[in-house]
């Protein structure tokens, strides 16, 4: 893999022509671009087959699907449409984990987020977990990785600061893709991001890949914000 093909950008925004024109801006820039719930409920399916065909090389579909395993077999089956990557939450448990990836169709690879990167520990405190896993996300994100290894998915969405005990436990070929990515040099307004670290910090601590949005979409140029992320991850790259 080469540097920039561990970058993934996430087209948040809500239009079709706003995500194709970053499309056109980033291309040759990022690795994947990501469609999440913001663009799919703007523009729907037949967005998601533009995509499909304007992105041969294929597109993460994050949709972090969380119901019950009969609607959520129901629901995947017209969503996969040259999809490399498709998300699932793991707290429904490892029943709905099992039966969604088993009813996976044309190699998508599946992958579970653990504990939003939007959480702290406060947050989980204030949810009711307890406090082994609440003080402690990388407690959380282990153990739910594990069910998610084990229902077969290919790999968790974790914060950078779990990243490497992910993969000291799980080994290198379990994906780790982390979001909550914030370079030195980035600011981002009111941000809701918590558990956050630089480009080069996730990448040195073992992510396939990174998820870098408001950072580069916020910046004065967001061409020269891109690079500047992938001669980070340049720069960590093992
Ligand atoms: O860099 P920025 O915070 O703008 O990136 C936000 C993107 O990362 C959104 O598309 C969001 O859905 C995604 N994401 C996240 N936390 C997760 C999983 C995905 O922020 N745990």
């Amino acid at each position: 893999m080469e540097p920039k093909d561990r970058l993934i950008f996430p087209l948040d925004v809500s239009s079709r022509e706003a995500a194709l024109d970053w499309i056109e801006r980033l291309q040759g820039q990022v690795g994947l671009f990501k469609v999440g719930l913001e663009l799919f409920v703007a523009e729907g399916l037949p967005f998601l087959n533009t995509i499909a065909e304007i992105l041969p090389g294929g597109y993460f579909l994050d949709l972090k699907f969380n119901d019950i395993p009969a609607t959520l077999k129901a629901a995947q089956h017209r969503l996969f449409k040259n999809v490399t990557f498709f998300t699932v939450h793991c707290d429904q448990g490892r029943q709905m984990l099992r039966e969604t990836v088993a009813a996976l169709q044309n190699g998508v690879k599946f992958l579970a987020v653990t504990v939003l990167t939007s959480l702290s520990s406060d947050d989980l405190l204030a949810l009711g977990y307890d406090r082994r896993y609440a003080l402690n996300p990388t407690e959380l994100v282990l153990l739910r990785a594990r069910f998610a290894q084990a229902a077969g998915c290919r790999g968790v969405i974790c914060s950078g600061q779990e990243v490497k005990a992910v993969k000291e436990r799980f080994g290198p070929d379990f994906l780790a893709i982390c979001p909550g990515i914030r370079p030195d040099w980035s600011v981002v307004a009111a941000d809701d991001q918590k558990r956050v670290v630089t480009p080069y910090e996730a990448i040195q601590a073992g992510a396939d890949y990174i998820v870098v949005g408001r950072p580069i979409r916020r910046a004065a140029n967001p061409v020269e914000a891109a690079k500047r992320v992938v001669e980070e991850i340049e720069r960590a790259c093992p």
